[in-house]
């Protein structure tokens, strides 16, 4: 994978072969955002089950659940995680009785299904996002939603690309998004080398450039959406939603299936992932507050569903009411009101 603690600076490709290091590299944020941090988590099962020095198949099936828990316990809010290592241990439980080489070759293919289908939701998401974006649109996008947090295009930024793709004439403002900076690092980055025209504004500017006129549409990415259409994202998500709303400007979110989850009936109910002080109080070398203060630095915040004009997803458009549109969306036909497939 590549390193995206040292972008833009250094493009640097990491290899490992325990899934400790793997474990550690989720952690760390070398790799970070929610679709990434699932698929990462399910090559990472894979490569427990093929460096196990287990006999037999029922042995390594004991290793496999010692490797979810460490996977698991990793980072909280993006549910994607959750969902990548359910999904692969399922498949190993289901597949108990195999020989252990067959064993091993099944949760490989397993890992990599989950990559491609992450691939293809990407595509077909941004696609559908799209759809969203008019012809000389000012976009605006929070944090990193890009390839660099999914397996293929990205979803946020896969919308904005797939737009500029289509021809239409836009221009992207990009949050910094303080403390660990992945708009600054990452969307910028990205964008640029895609030939998108962009302003890379601090969190702070939103607002003003906002109440100029000048932001006609917010697409952000998600870790995780409850039933109800509330949205948990990178910290300064909320503020920009507001904002959004107080503007009259849509603000839209593209994620997968695999990060709604409708075992939580509302945000409330989302964990929010608390993370070092040193990633406020540091930038770079350089320490910006007197030691031995009190700091708080959760990573992400919940947008209420009221403040969201859209959630798209790789199967369509879904809008209020969400937990009806929602379910649609992950494939439950009896919901009452469906998604725009168009
Ligand atoms: O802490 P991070 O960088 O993992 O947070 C990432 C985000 O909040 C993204 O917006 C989200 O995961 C969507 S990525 C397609």
């Amino acid at each position: 994978m590549i390193d995206q603690t040292v972008l833009p600076e250094t493009e640097d490709y990491l290899y490992f072969d325990s899934y400790l290091d793997v474990a550690d590299s989720i952690t760390t944020m070398k790799v970070r955002g929610a679709p990434a941090i699932g698929v990462t988590a399910a090559l990472g099962l894979a490569l427990a089950a093929s460096k196990s020095d287990a006999s037999t198949t029922e042995d390594a099936i004991t290793e496999l659940r010692e490797a979810a828990i460490v996977l698991g316990a990793t980072r909280p809010t993006a549910v994607n995680l959750f969902w990548a290592i359910s999904r692969m241990m399922s498949m190993a439980e289901a597949n108990n009785e195999k020989s252990l080489p067959e064993f091993r070759a099944i949760l490989i293919e397993e890992a990599v299904r989950i990559q491609e289908e992450d691939v293809d939701r990407n595509e077909s998401l941004s696609e559908f996002g799209a759809s969203l974006i008019e012809d000389g649109d000012n976009v605006l996008t929070h944090c990193n939603a890009g390839a660099l947090a999914c397996a293929g295009c990205g979803t946020a930024v896969g919308v904005i690309t797939a737009a500029w793709e289509q021809g239409k004439k836009i221009h992207v403002y990009v949050d910094e998004t303080r403390p660990r900076l992945q708009g600054a690092k990452l969307t910028a980055w990205e964008l640029k080398r895609a030939g998108v025209p962009m302003t890379l504004i601090t969190d702070s500017m939103a607002g003003h450039f906002m109440q100029q006129g000048k932001v006609q549409k917010v697409v952000v990415g998600a870790d995780r959406i409850a039933a109800n259409g509330d949205v948990a994202n990178k910290i300064g998500t909320y503020s920009v939603a507001v904002l959004a709303q107080a503007h009259n400007i849509p603000f839209y979110v593209a994620a997968p299936t695999s990060t709604i989850d409708l075992n939580i009936v509302d945000g409330s109910h989302i964990p929010i992932e608390e993370r070092a002080e040193d990633e406020v109080t540091i930038v770079g070398k350089t320490r910006l507050a007197p030691l031995d203060i009190q700091v708080a630095n959760p990573a992400f915040d919940v947008t209420p569903n009221r403040l969201v004009a859209a959630i798209v997803t790789e199967t369509g458009v879904a809008h209020a009411p969400y937990l009806e549109t929602l379910a649609a969306a992950v494939g439950d036909r009896n919901s009452a009101n469906d998604i725009d497939r168009s």
